[in-house]
C-alpha cells in the first residue's frame, strides 16, 4: 500500500471513495437525504478540486494496484468555529479534517499510516498541536483517536444536511 499526496487528477476517485466511506462515520439515525446533501455539497469532485486549490488543505491517499483504500485531509490555520477555537489550547494548530478507510482495511494498520502522515506533516510545518471533531457515537473512531494521543478537550455541533450532530473535539499536543 502506498501513501502519496493527492493531486487534482485524483479528484473524481477521491470523491467516489469519500462518498462510499462517509456513511460509516454517521450515527444510526442519520437520514439518507442528509447524507446525500452532505456528499453533494462537501464530497463532490468539484469540492475536492476546490480543497486542493487552496494551500491550507492537504490530502493524502492510500493506493494499491490502482485502487484507493483510504484518505486523510488536513487543514491548517486558526479554527473558525468559536467553540473549537476556545477548546483547542495550542497554536499554531492543524485540523485532521477527514480520515476515511474502506471497511476491509479497518484494523489493518492503514489508518495508522494515514494518521502518521498527516501528523508528521503538521509537526514538520511547525504546528504545536493537531485537533479533530468526531461524532460522539462513533466509538471506533474515538478509540482510534485516543490510541493516537488525541485527548478530549470539548464539544461542537457538526452539520450533516439539515441535522446538527454532536461531536467531541480532541487535541493532540505535538
Ligand atoms: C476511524 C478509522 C479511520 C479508524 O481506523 P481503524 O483501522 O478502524 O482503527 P483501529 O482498528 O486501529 O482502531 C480502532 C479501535 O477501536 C476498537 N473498536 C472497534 N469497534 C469498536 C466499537 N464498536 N466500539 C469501541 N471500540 C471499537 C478496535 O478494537 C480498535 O481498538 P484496539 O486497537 O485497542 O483493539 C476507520 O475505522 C474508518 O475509516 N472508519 C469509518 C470512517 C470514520 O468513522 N472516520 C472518522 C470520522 S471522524
Amino acid at each position: 500500500m502506498g501513501i502519496s499526496r493527492a493531486t487534482l487528477a485524483d479528484a473524481h476517485r477521491l470523491s467516489a471513495l469519500a462518498i462510499e466511506t462517509f456513511p460509516l462515520a454517521c450515527p444510526p439515525g442519520t437520514t439518507a437525504e442528509n447524507i446525500e446533501l452532505f456528499c453533494t455539497e462537501k464530497l463532490s469532485p468539484e469540492a475536492f478540486e476546490a480543497y486542493m486549490s487552496e494551500g491550507r488543505y492537504r490530502i493524502w491517499i492510500a493506493e494499491e494496484n490502482g485502487s484507493l483504500h483510504g484518505y486523510v485531509m488536513s487543514v491548517s490555520g486558526e479554527p473558525e468555529d468559536p467553540d473549537i477555537a476556545g477548546a483547542v489550547v495550542h497554536r499554531p494548530t492543524v485540523e485532521v479534517s477527514k480520515i476515511y478507510v474502506l471497511t476491509d482495511a479497518h484494523g489493518s494498520g492503514l489508518s495508522d499510516l494515514l494518521m502518521d502522515t498527516a501528523v508528521d506533516n503538521a509537526r514538520t510545518g511547525g504546528a504545536a498541536s493537531v485537533w479533530l471533531g468526531v461524532n460522539q457515537l462513533n466509538d471506533r473512531a474515538n478509540r482510534f483517536y485516543a490510541k493516537h494521543g488525541f485527548e478530549l478537550v470539548g464539544e461542537r455541533s457538526f452539520q450533516v444536511g439539515d441535522s446538527l450532530e454532536a461531536d467531541f473535539v480532541r487535541e493532540k499536543v505535538l
